[in-house]
């Protein structure tokens, strides 16, 4: 069975810095590129990958062998979530596991087909179950979210030297809400401060592949199940993020490919 030609991590130090919403339109500015995108949900206590993509309520990964699941498609990914397992007629077995190994599963057992490149959303924060995630997952490289707020900047620096510690490369970062743009007068204001993530890229020497402002359509398409690279498709966010997503394509060129993966279950 074909593994993803790369696994790339989506991490924040903390919640609600916008590290799904950014992982669902790099997702699709990727897949707009051509490539073959997949985007795994590993977060496994707040899943929000099936609201964002706008995947009706009721839906369940077919089934192969009864072992394996099939991605459900959306906007052109091919989409797996613990938020499509939660429901009563989930087999047993994805049930309950331990976070870190529920991801690794879902990331095993799932038939990807050939891939590009697979992005992992993943859960908040640089604790245990984030550094055994980083361990037993083979990860090309990890893209660290922070809003320009010094408490996540301090949170993305611990999430910074998590991947460093177990050899991830660190592709990048991406500032979100980086300033409000007025939606009276189109003026752009830096609510949560300037510089904070062009400082925190040069101190770790990684790129700073993207500043994403606070913008309410972010939101609405967010809410509405679709990604704003692909209702404005043409706009200065997209723009953006067509921008991040090359970026990222040639670093992961200049890194070594990956190791076979490790397939670990059952702990
Ligand atoms: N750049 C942005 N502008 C406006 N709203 C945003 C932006 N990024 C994220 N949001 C909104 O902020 C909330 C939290 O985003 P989310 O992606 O769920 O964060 P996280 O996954 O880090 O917890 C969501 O309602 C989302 O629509
Ligand atoms: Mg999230
Ligand atoms: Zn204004």
């Amino acid at each position: 069975m074909p593994s993803p030609r790369h696994v790339v991590a989506i991490a924040s130090g903390k919640g609600g810095v916008g590290k799904s919403t950014v992982t669902t339109n790099l997702a699709t500015a990727l897949a707009r590129q051509g490539l073959s995108v997949g985007l795994l949900d590993a977060d496994i206590y707040g899943p929000s990958q099936q609201h964002m993509l706008g995947v009706p309520d009721n839906t369940t990964p077919d089934q192969q062998d009864g072992e394996f699941l099939l991605p459900v498609e959306a906007h052109g990914l091919k989409t797996m979530s613990m938020g499509y397992l939660s429901s009563a007629k989930t087999p047993m077995v994805w049930r309950g596991p331990m976070a870190s190994s529920a991801m690794s599963q879902l990331l095993e057992k799932t038939l990807w087909g050939d891939l590009d490149i697979l992005l992992v959303d993943m859960p908040p924060g640089t604790g245990d179950i984030q550094l055994t995630l980083a361990q037993r997952t083979t990860l090309s490289g990890a893209v660290i979210v922070t809003t320009p707020q010094d408490i996540a900047l301090l949170d993305a620096r611990k999430g910074i030297e998590m991947f460093q510690k177990v050899d991830v490369p660190v592709l990048g970062l991406i500032e979100n809400m980086a300033a409000y743009v007025c939606t009276a007068c189109g003026h752009v204001e830096p609510l949560f401060g300037e510089q904070g993530g062009e400082a925190l890229a040069g101190q770790y020497g990684v790129p700073l592949l993207g500043q994403i402002p606070l913008d309410r359509a972010i939101r609405e398409c967010a809410d509405a199940g679709q990604p704003i690279v692909v209702v404005e498709p043409d706009g200065a966010i997209a723009g953006v993020y067509q921008l991040a997503a090359t970026a990222i394509m040639a670093s992961l060129g200049q890194h070594q490919p990956a190791q076979a993966p490790v397939i670990s279950m059952g702990d």
